[in-house]
């Protein structure tokens, strides 16, 4: 009742002297009563439904005026804006948040087990522990560390019931080193220390930001290598360049979500290595453009002094082998 009254000073006034005026009477449920109308809020009235509730908005309404954080906070995450309702992670009935646990209910939205974000949790330490343990733990429990003993999903994301899943993520378009940045980062290491030491894990922070720094030189690279030769080149002649580079972005996400999901797989195999094969394909594809060009230069010079022309390049984009 406290927590309702906190931050209303006019509230708390009436309120104290209803209580103490309730007391002198000596009638302390009688004061109970008094205050709930006092205070007016739904909240007091809110009874849980009996059974399975017909849709998400219900759950919206009513909750705003339970708990009008939690439901602002889901509002400001990506499930809010669109992403999941209340239904789509806990479902139509109340069952102490046993379905909204479990990793299927995410990663069965997030793309399936096979994709890159459920993928890498499920090559990490924790995510093997979780399936080999998940049908021997409580799932009753509030995820805490004495509750369970490696994170799925919702513990790193949702910990203490935190539905903004956005805090605890450094938002792609800002500088590794703002502080919003440190923030986000901070708020994830948090979790971690329910288990890890705050020293192991600063460590693992900062190997993390040099191998994304690492990742996303190597995009860089190709990119500046494509972008010199486009007063040469036209898109279509430059095609298979660019599918590369648009590849490298996927590979560069995939070595972020290793970093942060702990997979060894999806830092090297699916990021660091994919992202070395890449950068040799482009540097090959750029000068192979590159001997073609000078060729057909050569070409027009032997025409223009009257020599036997070199046979026209073909065009190197249908007739060349791919990769
Ligand atoms: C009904 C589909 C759905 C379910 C279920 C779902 N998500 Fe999401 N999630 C999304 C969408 C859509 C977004 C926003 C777009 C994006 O970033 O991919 C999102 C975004 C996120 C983000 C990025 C931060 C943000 O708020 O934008 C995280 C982290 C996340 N989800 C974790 C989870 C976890 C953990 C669970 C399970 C407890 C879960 N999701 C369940 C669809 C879902
Ligand atoms: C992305 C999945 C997801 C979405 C969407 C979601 N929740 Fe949750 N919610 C969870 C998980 C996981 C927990 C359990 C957290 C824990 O054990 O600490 C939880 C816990 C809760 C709790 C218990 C809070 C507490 O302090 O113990 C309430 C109440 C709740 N959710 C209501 C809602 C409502 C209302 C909505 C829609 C506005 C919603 N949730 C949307 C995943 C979700
Ligand atoms: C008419 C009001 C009402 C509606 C509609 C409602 N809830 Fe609740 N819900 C409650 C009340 C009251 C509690 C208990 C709150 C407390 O203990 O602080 C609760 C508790 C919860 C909890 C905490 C875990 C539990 O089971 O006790 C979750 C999660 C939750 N609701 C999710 C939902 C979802 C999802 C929907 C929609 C499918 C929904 N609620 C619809 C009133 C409602
Ligand atoms: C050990 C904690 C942990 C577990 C377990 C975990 N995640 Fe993550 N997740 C992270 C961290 C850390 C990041 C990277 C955060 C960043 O880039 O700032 C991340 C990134 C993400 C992102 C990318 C967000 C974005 O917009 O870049 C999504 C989506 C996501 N996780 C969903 C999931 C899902 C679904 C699962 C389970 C299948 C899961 N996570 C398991 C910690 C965890
Ligand atoms: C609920 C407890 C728990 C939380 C929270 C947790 N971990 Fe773990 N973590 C474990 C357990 C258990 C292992 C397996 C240890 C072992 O036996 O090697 C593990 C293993 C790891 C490993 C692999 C170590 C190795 O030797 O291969 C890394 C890396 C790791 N955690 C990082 C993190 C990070 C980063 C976070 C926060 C985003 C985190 N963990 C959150 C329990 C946790």
């Amino acid at each position: 009742m406290v927590r309702g009254v906190r931050g209303r000073p006019r509230d708390a006034d009436a309120l104290g002297q209803a209580w103490s005026a309730a007391r002198r009477r000596g009638r302390r449920w009688g004061a109970c009563a008094v205050i709930l109308v006092l205070l007016g809020g739904p909240a007091q009235a809110a009874e849980r439904p009996g059974g399975p509730v017909a849709d998400a908005g219900q759950c919206v309404s009513c909750h705003a005026a339970i708990q009008p954080a939690l439901v602002a906070a889901w509002r400001g995450s990506g499930h809010g804006s669109g992403g999941a309702s209340c239904m789509d992670c806990h479902g139509a009935v109340h069952d102490g948040g046993v379905k909204a646990r479990h990793d299927q209910t995410c990663s069965g939205c997030h793309g399936g087990t096979q994709a890159p974000v459920a993928h890498s949790y499920a090559t990490s330490k924790h995510g093997v522990i979780v399936k080999l343990e998940a049908p021997h733990w409580d799932w009753t429990r509030p995820l805490r560390s004495a509750n369970y003993r490696a994170p799925g999903c919702a513990y790193c994301h949702l910990h203490t019931a935190e539905h903004d899943t956005r805090r605890r993520i450094v938002p792609h378009a800002t500088e590794p080193a703002s502080d919003v940045a440190q923030r986000a980062r901070d708020a994830m290491n948090a979790v971690c220390y329910d288990c890890h030491a705050p020293r192991y894990v600063g460590r693992l922070g900062e190997g993390g930001e040099r191998m994304l720094g690492i990742a996303r030189m190597k995009q860089r690279e190709a990119h500046s290598l494509v972008e010199a030769t486009r007063d040469e080149h036209t898109d279509v002649e430059l095609a298979q360049a660019l599918a590369v580079l648009a590849r490298m972005g996927r590979h560069v996400q995939n070595v972020g979500l290793g970093v942060g999901h702990q997979s060894p797989d999806y830092q090297w195999w699916h990021g660091q290595a994919a992202l070395d094969g890449d950068l040799l394909r482009i540097k090959g594809e750029v000068s192979r453009l590159r001997r073609i060009r000078e060729m057909a230069a050569a070409g027009r010079e032997a025409d223009a002094v009257g020599m036997d022309a070199h046979p026209p390049a073909s065009n190197p984009l249908t007739s060349s082998t791919s990769q």
